[in-house]
């Protein structure tokens, strides 16, 4: 989420220019007639070893540091869920242009994300043994959306299989949404392309909607912030603590659980913990929730998903994947799932 005004909270995974590369045209990536008699198929699908590589080269980044699983999903939630779509026009939506808006107030602490997925991206890295980079398979921004189901599946969630062919883009997306929307009260006020974190219930509903979520499925995309985690001025030098740079804040040396103890783990604890929370359970400092996160048990309808996600893992597991798929998929072409 967009999280200005709350200063050290900025490495959870709220959520939340490239070359162009050549692909083959998008007809020879749909299922044709023939296609059952014509022999092996991964000749007509050029996404199917390279993407599997790259989830497996992501995997093992994240098994030697499982801090940065969370901001690989908060990367690909905010490269794509700038999207809006009426019936003549889409922009925003996943298409690379992250990498142009890493300037951005709410785009704090995902360079760290970017720079893991974006190097591996691009490196030559020889991925099929002839010499071929990812960045001559798929675009950034597949690498961005891969990179974020992968890193769902290695702190144990569950495989979430994703469409390729996304096109990148070479300019941010607009900052400012084309279409302002609010409800009766002011923090529904929907106005930039990412979430404000002082969103309210009926902001949330407005937000996401735009996206096409229904509300089991955006509150299920909220337990991703139980891999949350967030900056602390532990251990940080003088010249940090005197004027506290984004640099400072992205190097920090210490960062602490934003949620939950099992802060490398994909489950549903978030939920349990926001319940703890409601019920005044918890201890001041346990945890940092977020105005956006309070929402979603002050409000009755959205609670009724919280409860059931926090009682049913494999159902929060479903509703996070379709989640996940309708945000990262939007302009994605391929009928196959990688
Ligand atoms: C992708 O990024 C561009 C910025 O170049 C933006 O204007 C466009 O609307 C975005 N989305 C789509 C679907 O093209
Ligand atoms: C803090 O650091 C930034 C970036 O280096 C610099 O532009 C700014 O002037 C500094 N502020 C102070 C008060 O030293």
């Amino acid at each position: 989420m967009l999280l200005a005004g709350f200063g050290f909270i900025l490495s959870r995974t709220s959520f939340l220019g490239a070359l162009s590369l050549s692909f083959l045209p998008p007809s020879t990536l749909l299922p044709t007639k023939s296609a059952s008699h014509r022999s092996p198929p991964i000749f007509d699908d050029p996404f199917s070893p390279s993407a599997a590589r790259f989830r497996s080269e992501i995997t093992s980044i994240i098994q030697q540091d499982a801090s940065v699983a969370g901001p690989l999903i908060r990367l690909a939630f905010h490269d794509a869920a700038t999207l809006e779509r009426d019936l003549t026009t889409t922009t925003g939506g996943p298409n690379g242009s992250i990498r142009y808006e890493m300037e951005r107030r709410e785009n704090r602490a995902v360079g760290r994300p970017f720079k893991i997925v974006e190097s591996l991206w691009s490196s030559n890295n020889d991925y099929d043994d002839n010499g071929n980079s990812f960045s001559t398979q798929f675009s950034l921004a597949d690498a961005i959306a891969l990179s974020g189901a992968a890193a769902v599946e290695a702190t144990g969630g569950p495989h979430i299989g994703i469409r390729m062919g996304r096109k990148d883009v070479d300019t941010a997306d607009a900052e400012v949404s084309r279409v302002v929307v609010q409800k009766s009260t002011p923090r529904s006020r929907v106005d930039r392309t990412l979430p404000s974190a002082a969103l309210d219930s009926d902001g949330l509903r407005l937000f996401f909607g735009r996206l096409g979520l229904s509300e089991q499925e955006f509150v299920a995309l909220c337990g991703s912030h139980g891999l949350g985690r967030h900056v602390s001025l532990l251990g940080m030098s003088k010249p940090c603590l005197k004027n506290l740079t984004r640099t400072c804040l992205e190097e920090a040396p210490v960062l602490l659980p934003f949620v939950t103890s099992s802060v490398d783990t994909f489950d549903n604890s978030y939920f349990s913990a926001l319940l703890q929370w409601n019920s005044n359970q918890v201890e001041l400092g346990e945890v940092a929730f977020i105005p956006t996160d309070v929402a979603l048990v002050v409000d009755r309808g959205l609670r009724v998903h919280v409860e059931r996600f926090a009682r049913d893992q494999a159902m929060y597991f479903t509703s996070f994947a379709r989640a996940y798929q309708k945000l990262v998929d939007s302009t994605a072409v391929t009928v196959k799932r990688y």
